[in-house]
C-alpha cells in the first residue's frame, strides 16, 4: 500500500561470482576452516548463558596469547582501530601528554586520534626502515615525562618489528604507561605483556589469529587499572573500558548490557584462540619464523632486496620487498592477482612506491604458501620485464 510513496525504486542486487584469492597482503589473511564453521553457529542474545561461557573462553584465551595475568582483558566490537581508540582514550585525557614513537602509518593514526581527544602530543619520529633505540627513548622520556608512550610492535606499513623488552621498565621509571599496537604481531611474533611491562595493548583478529575483522582483543595492566580508577575525564561511551569490563564480567558477577555484541564474531574469535591454544604459542611463533625465513631466502634467490636492512628488525608476518628499477608496484600487484590469484599489496604511508607488502601469517604461514608466492613472483618478474625495462 505504500508502494507509491517510495521515492527510491527497488535496486537490482545480482549474484556475484568470484574465485577467492590467496590472501597474502598485510591483512586480512585467510581464516581457519574451524573459524569459518564457527561463523555459522546460531546467533544468541548477548544475555544468554551460552554466550557468557563463550566470552569467558575468549578472556582465558586472550590472557594466554597476550601472556598476562591481568583480569582486564576482553574484545572490543570493531576493527583494530577501535582497539587503538580504546587504549588511548582510556589512559590519556585532554591536556595530558602522550609521546608517540612514529615510524609508520599506524603511529600517525594514533597521533591523529590523540589530537582529536584534546591530548597534548609529542612525536619521536625515525626513518621508516628503522626501529627505535631504547637509549634515545629514555632521553626523551626524561625530558617530556608523558603520561603514556605509544609504540607499534609490528608495523605492516613498513614490515618492521620493534624490540619491546626493557621498554616497560623505562616508561615506568619516568612515570609513563606503555601502550602497544600488536595488530599484525600477536600470535605470530613472541609477545609477553606482563614480563615486558606493557600497560595497554590491542590487536586484531584478521592477521596472525586468522579470523574475520570486526572484533579486537585488548588488555590493560594492573598499573593501567589504577590510572583508570583515578582519571578525571571520561572516554567515549562506546570505548569506556570500565563499562566494557562490566559487560565482559572481568572482575566477577557483572553481565551489564553495554552494547549488542556480535555472536558470530565472538564464536569466531573463540575458534581462532582455540587454534593457537591447541598448537601452543611457542610452536605458532616457531612456524611463523621458519616460514618467513624460507620466504626471505626465496626472495634473495630472485635477486630482490628486502626493504628492512637489519635482519633482526624484519617482521615475521609482513615482508616488504623492493622491486628492481623499471617495475611498477601497482602493475606487479595487479598481475599477481590476475594471473596467479594471489593478493599482495603495494606500499602504504611511508612505503608508497618503495616496496611490495607481502603477508604470510596465521593459517597461511606454511612453506607451501611461501613457495606459491615466490613462484608467482618469479613468473611476474619475467612477464613484466618485457613491458617495463
Ligand atoms: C599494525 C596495524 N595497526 C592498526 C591497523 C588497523 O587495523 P584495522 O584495519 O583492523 O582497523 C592495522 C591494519 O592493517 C595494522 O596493520
Amino acid at each position: 500500500m505504500y508502494e507509491e510513496k517510495l521515492i527510491i525504486p527497488r535496486p537490482t542486487i545480482v549474484d556475484r561470482q568470484f574465485t577467492k584469492p590467496l590472501l597474502c597482503g598485510p591483512g586480512p589473511c585467510d581464516i581457519w576452516p574451524s573459524v569459518a564453521e564457527a561463523l555459522s553457529k546460531p546467533v544468541l542474545s548477548p544475555l544468554c548463558d551460552e554466550l557468557f561461557d563463550v566470552m569467558d573462553d575468549i578472556r582465558a584465551g586472550l590472557q594466554y596469547v597476550f601472556q598476562t595475568k591481568s583480569k582486564l582483558v576482553l574484545a572490543i566490537s570493531g576493527s583494530g582501530h577501535s582497539g587503538m581508540e580504546t587504549v588511548i582514550s582510556n589512559i590519556v585525557g585532554p591536556n595530558e601528554t602522550i609521546l608517540i614513537c612514529c615510524r609508520g602509518i599506524w603511529d600517525d593514526r594514533a597521533l591523529e586520534m590523540s589530537k582529536r581527544y584534546g591530548i597534548k602530543t609529542k612525536v619521536h619520529r625515525i626513518l621508516f626502515n628503522n626501529t627505535f633505540s631504547l637509549t634515545l627513548i629514555e632521553g626523551i622520556l626524561k625530558i617530556l615525562r608523558p603520561k603514556a608512550l605509544f609504540i607499534t610492535h609490528g608495523d605492516s606499513s613498513t614490515g618492521s618489528v620493534q624490540k619491546l623488552e626493557g621498554l616497560g621498565k623505562l616508561c615506568h621509571k619516568y612515570g609513563a604507561l606503555l601502550l602497544v599496537d600488536t595488530v599484525v604481531s600477536l600470535a605470530s611474533e613472541p609477545f609477553f605483556m606482563d614480563e615486558w611491562g606493557v600497560d595497554g595493548v590491542y590487536s586484531s583478529t584478521q592477521k596472525g589469529l586468522s579470523g574475520p575483522a570486526g572484533i579486537s582483543p585488548i588488555a590493560f595492566s594492573e598499573r593501567a587499572q589504577e590510572v583508570i580508577k583515578k582519571r578525571n575525564f571520561k572516554p567515549p561511551f562506546y570505548f569506556d573500558i570500565e563499562l566494557l569490563a562490566a559487560q565482559w564480567n572481568c572482575f566477577g558477577n557483572t553481565r551489564q548490557y553495554h552494547h549488542t555484541l556480535s555472536p558470530p564474531l565472538l564464536w569466531a574469535l573463540r575458534s581462532c584462540l582455540k587454534e593457537v591454544i591447541n598448537e601452543t604459542l611457542p610452536k605458532v611463533w616457531a612456524r611463523h619464523a621458519e616460514t618467513t625465513a624460507h620466504f626471505h631466502k626465496r626472495i634473495e634467490q630472485l635477486s630482490l632486496e628486502l626493504l628492512i636492512p637489519k635482519p633482526e628488525d624484519r617482521l615475521v608476518t609482513v615482508t616488504t620487498v623492493v622491486l628492481p628499477k623499471g617495475y611498477d608496484y601497482m602493475e606487479f600487484v595487479k598481475y599477481m592477482r590476475n594471473k596467479h590469484n594471489i593478493l599482495i599489496f603495494p606500499g602504504l604511508g611511508p612505503t608508497v612506491g618503495k616496496a611490495l607488502r607481502i603477508g604470510i601469517m596465521g593459517v597461511n604461514s606454511t612453506i607451501q604458501v611461501a613457495d606459491a608466492i615466490a613462484d608467482a613472483m618469479a613468473d611476474t618478474l619475467i612477464a613484466l620485464k618485457k613491458s617495463s625495462l
